[in-house]
């Protein structure tokens, strides 16, 4: 069923538990995803990126739609989120038609801004996305990676977290604790003292991203030292193309997409299933 992403990360922090938020490129990233969050048993969230967006020209892509549809017919409470916005148009959008859209939160990407300004930027939007009902999540300490780099080094800094969560009236906070985007092997080595730290002194649940870079059991110690909701985009990405590749390797005559789509959307599915059974039960 569709649900709010405010109620399942409220959920999470109420059982000392965590949410993991997947990300969606293709129809059968989402498809896959929902049917391993229900092989699983467990809720999760399904999220798009500004960058998928602008990948359909900036235009809200159907595939928003068919998240919506299909986290309304999962066995399992499902949230749509929008991941990354830094364009503050497509926030306006979002905040605007949130309801039609089936979205229930969205992240601002302000932390490559100066502190100042991200403070202004991000509780502006704030204020506009709680009068429309949505869970704002931001971001401090810029999580690197983005565009491949690795090992960027920052970390928020956890009074500066506790005075900016305050100040702009957030939801949840994205922080820099050694992660780092579209790492392609679990090798990141998380700083627990530092999520303890950040957990003591900040209100709001705290957001694991650049999750696929980070090993299970260091997954699971984020978790009890305070995660709430964690991003995972490229552990997907890494098992759909595997698969799409190792399809056309071994017949080089396909022409149906479905034929090796459906192998992808299976890799999703069993990354999902395995990810969220070893951080959540494991
Ligand atoms: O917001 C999305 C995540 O941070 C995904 O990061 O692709 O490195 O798992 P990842
Ligand atoms: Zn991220």
């Amino acid at each position: 069923s569709l649900t709010e992403t405010g109620t399942l990360v409220a959920d999470a922090a109420r059982s000392g538990g965590a949410v993991l938020a997947f990300n969606v490129i293709t129809l059968e990233h989402a498809e896959g995803i929902v049917l391993g969050l229900e092989a699983a048993g467990l809720s999760g969230i399904l999220q798009v990126s500004e960058n998928a967006v602008r990948f359909h020209g900036g235009r809200m892509p159907p595939v928003v739609a068919a998240c919506r549809e299909i986290a309304a017919s999962a066995g399992v409470p499902v949230s749509v989120h929008l991941d990354h916005v830094q364009d503050l148009g497509l926030a306006r959008t979002v905040v605007g038609d949130a309801e039609r859209l089936g979205i229930s939160s969205l992240m601002v990407d302000a932390a490559h801004l100066e502190y100042e300004e991200n403070v202004v930027t991000t509780g502006d939007i704030a204020e506009a996305g709680h009068r429309a009902s949505l869970w704002i999540e931001a971001e401090l300490g810029e999580i690197g990676g983005k565009d491949g780099a690795h090992a960027p080094g920052v970390r928020t800094d956890p009074g500066e977290a506790a005075s900016f969560v305050a100040r702009t009236g957030v939801d949840g906070l994205a922080v820099a604790v050694g992660s780092s985007h579209a790492m392609t092997t679990a090798t990141a080595e998380l700083d627990l003292g530092l999520i303890a730290r950040l957990t003591d002194l900040v209100p709001v649940p705290l957001v694991l991203h650049g999750s696929s870079g980070v090993p299970l059991p260091a997954l699971r110690a984020a978790v009890a030292n305070g995660i709430r909701k964690i991003n995972v985009g490229t552990a997907l990405n890494l098992g759909y193309t595997a698969q799409v590749r190792r399809f056309l390797d071994a017949d080089g005559s396909v022409t149906d997409p479905r034929k090796y789509l459906a192998p992808a959307r299976e890799a999703v599915r069993d990354v999902v299933d395995e990810l969220c059974t070893e951080v959540l039960c494991g």
